[in-house]
């Protein structure tokens, strides 16, 4: 397949680019490049062996999002682009609906021109809400999020869902993604926040890597074993292999659009992931406990038997694979990926 890939050069979505060409695939990339860095694309080609197709533009334009389907053969869209910064989303909900929307829609109108009936949408756990039972099921019905962020994959998920339903030949399968984190093997691309990380395992690497003093343990008074968060970590690459399943399972979907769970199964507290860290890095790392970050849930983790039966996917590395590639990432790359 063909496949045009939104937000390719981004975290998740450039190890995407990597997995659907070792898998025979072909991809297109577009990115506006708002929250990457284009030299990512050189190391997705360096790596792959092939010259990658790369349109820079914002999929709210949808002129321009037509175009690149009017100039580009696609089988198949994988759609990542989007504002992800949840505490960021509650202070801009406005430009986090616009864009997260706008750039779908962009796209659906645009693949219903031409002919393209194959998405697959990067969605989050976080549409499980406050209230679900843990582990998280794909039939839990009552979706809801606490953030504009994550209300958007909740809305975004609906579009998809009513559009599918009354479309000749559309297929959609929603990912809920855990918590990725780690890197592909080679160090040579991996997680690159711009700013002060909002998630565990950034933070935590660039302690390791120095440019970070501490990491504070937000709240460690929650009913767990350990008395911190527990969360359901993902290695990206087990995460991108899930990608490739989903886009290769569409045709024998008997449904329009299925949500699946892309998840271990199991959970880890923020104790047991830094005591991981260390151990890859092989030293202590310093740390404080802090108070608990509003919106937190104590832990959850997936019920990853949907994916596993139907994608025939299954997440295989370990918490130490996750630290050790995050490790080589962000030792071999201590301010991440170049400017040019
Ligand atoms: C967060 C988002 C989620 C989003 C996901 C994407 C929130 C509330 N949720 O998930 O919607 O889909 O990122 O990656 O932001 N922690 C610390 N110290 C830190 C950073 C984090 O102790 O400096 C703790 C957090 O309190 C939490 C755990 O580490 O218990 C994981 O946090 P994080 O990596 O931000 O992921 P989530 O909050 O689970």
């Amino acid at each position: 397949m063909r496949v045009l890939v939104s937000g390719g050069a981004g975290y998740i979505g450039s190890h995407t680019v990597l997995s659907l060409l070792s898998a025979g695939h072909d991809v297109v990339v577009v990115d506006d490049f708002s929250n990457s860095k284009p030299t990512v694309i050189g190391r997705l080609e360096a790596l792959s062996g092939k010259r990658i197709p790369v349109h820079s533009l914002d999929l709210t334009d949808a002129e321009k999002t037509e175009r690149v389907f009017a100039h580009e053969q696609v089988d198949a869209v994988i759609h990542f682009a989007g504002y992800k910064a949840v505490g960021e989303s509650v202070i801009k909900p406005l430009e986090y609906y616009r864009n997260n929307l706008d750039s779908t829609f962009s796209l659906v109108n645009a693949m219903r021109a031409h002919g393209v009936t194959k998405f697959v949408f990067s969605s989050s756990a976080t549409v499980y809400g406050e209230k679900a039972p843990v582990p998280y099921r794909e039939d839990y019905e009552y979706l809801s999020s606490s953030s504009p962020y994550g209300q958007s994959k909740v809305m975004i998920e609906r579009v998809l869902s009513d559009v599918a339903a009354v479309s000749e030949g559309w297929k959609v399968a929603l990912l809920r993604y855990f918590n990725p984190v780690g890197a592909h093997a080679s160090g040579e691309v991996g997680e690159d926040p711009q700013g002060v990380p909002n998630n565990l395992m950034p933070f935590v690497a660039q302690v390791a890597v120095g440019r970070r003093d501490h990491l504070t343990v937000h709240g460690a008074d929650y009913p767990t074993a350990d008395g911190t968060c527990e969360r359901d970590y993902i290695h990206v690459m087990d995460l991108a292999e899930g990608h490739v399943a989903a886009v290769e399972h569409l045709d024998a979907m008997t449904e329009p659009a299925r949500a699946y769970n892309l998840g271990t199964g199991t959970g880890t507290s923020v104790l047991e992931l830094l005591h991981a860290f260390e151990r890859a890095v092989g030293r202590e790392l310093p740390y404080e406990i802090g108070p608990r970050r509003p919106g937190d849930l104590p832990a959850f983790w997936a019920d990853a038997t949907r994916a596993n039966r139907e994608l025939g996917w299954q997440a295989t590395r370990s918490i130490d694979d996750m630290c050790a590639d995050t490790w080589r990432w962000q030792s071999q790359n201590p301010q991440g990926f170049p400017d040019a």
